[in-house]
C-alpha cells in the first residue's frame, strides 16, 4: 500500500526540496518504489536541481487537463521516479491544484512511497497537499521565524484534516542559536523525526545537480537523510560508511538528553 508524505514548512528556503529529493533517493536505494512529486507548481525547481532538462509533459500539463500523469513520470537518479512541475508562469496559471487529488489516486498503484514537495506559504496550491497526504512532515530551521511559520502550517494542516508525522530540524548549527529538538517539540507540539546538520556538501551536490546522498553518501547530512528514510520504511538503519562512528551507550544517552 502506498504511503504519501507531504513535505512542507511555512517559511520558504528551509530545505523542503532538498529533503524530498534526498529522502526519495534514499528510499529508492532501499529498494522501495518511490515517486517524488514537485507540487510547488508556482516556483518549481525540482527538475532544475536534478538536472532534468527538456521535459515534454510536467505536472502543469496534467493539472491543466492537457496531459496524463503516466506521461509525467520520469526516471530520476538512484532509481527514484520523478514527477516534475513546469517552470513557466503560463503553465502555473493553467494548472488546477484541486486536480492533485486525482493525480494522487492515479499514482497509488505505481509506487510504495510518494513524497510531495509542497510550496511554502499558505496559498491554495499549498493547502491541497496538506489534506491529501497520509502524513505531513514539517521542515524547520533553527530560527524563530521558521518555527512560527511551521506552527501556522501545522494548525492549518490539522484544520484541513491532515496528520502531522513530525518535524525535521534542518540546517542545525547554522544560526548559532540554542534552538534544539526539544524547543522545536515544545513550540510545534510534534516530535522531531531527526536533525539534519548544516553541511556544505548539500549545496555542493546541488551545484552538481546531483542528490547529496549520491554525490556525497558519507557526508553528515546524507547519513541523516538515509537514517530518516530507513525510519520511514521501518528498516533498521545501518551506517556502513567509512566514517562510521560506533555510538556507545553513554553517547546515545547523552544524545537523547541533550538534543
Ligand atoms: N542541511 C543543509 N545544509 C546546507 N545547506 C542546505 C541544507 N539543506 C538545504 N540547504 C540549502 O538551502 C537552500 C534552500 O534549500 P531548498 O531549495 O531545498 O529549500 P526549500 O524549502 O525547498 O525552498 P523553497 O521554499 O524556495 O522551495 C539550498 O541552497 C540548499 O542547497
Ligand atoms: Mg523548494
Amino acid at each position: 500500500m502506498i504511503r504519501a508524505y507531504t513535505i512542507t514548512s511555512g517559511k520558504g528556503g528551509v530545505g523542503k526540496t532538498t529533503l524530498t529529493v534526498n529522502l526519495g533517493v534514499s528510499l529508492a536505494l532501499l529498494g522501495r518504489k518511490t515517486v517524488i512529486l514537485d507540487a510547488d507548481i508556482g516556483m518549481a525547481n525540482m527538475a532544475l536541481i536534478l538536472g532534468m532538462d527538456d521535459i515534454p509533459v510536467t505536472l502543469h500539463e496534467v493539472l491543466a487537463g492537457k496531459g496524463d500523469i503516466e506521461d509525467a513520470i520520469y526516471d530520476g537518479p538512484g532509481g527514484v521516479k520523478v514527477v516534475p512541475s513546469g517552470i513557466s508562469l503560463q503553465g502555473f496559471q493553467q494548472a488546477d491544484p484541486d486536480k492533485l487529488r486525482d493525480v494522487m489516486h492515479k499514482l497509488v498503484d505505481k509506487c510504495e512511497y510518494l513524497l510531495i514537495d509542497a510550496p511554502s506559504g499558505i496559498s491554495k496550491e499549498g493547502v491541497v497537499p496538506l489534506s491529501v497526504a497520509d502524513e505531513v512532515i514539517l521542515v524547520v530551521n533553527p530560527e524563530l521565524a521558521s518555527m512560527a511559520d511551521a506552527l501556522k502550517t501545522k494548525i492549518l494542516c490539522e484544520v484541513m484534516g491532515g496528520r502531522v508525522y513530525g518535524a525535521i530540524l534542518n540546517r542545525a548549527g547554522l544560526e548559532h542559536t540554542e534552538i534544539r529538538s526539544q524547543s522545536v517539540e515544545d513550540v510545534l507540539g510534534v516530535r522531531v523525526i531527526d536533525v539534519v546538520p548544516e553541511d556544505a556538501n548539500v549545496r555542493r551536490a546541488a551545484a552538481y545537480k546531483s542528490p547529496c546522498v549520491l554525490k556525497y553518501p558519507q557526508t553528515d547530512a546524507s547519513r541523516v537523510f538515509k537514517r530518516i528514510a530507513a525510519q520511514i520504511s521501518g528498516i533498521e538503519y545501518r551506517d556502513t560508511g567509512s566514517e562510521q562512528k560506533t555510538e556507545s551507550f553513554v553517547d546515545r544517552l547523552a544524545r537523547s538528553v541533550f538534543r
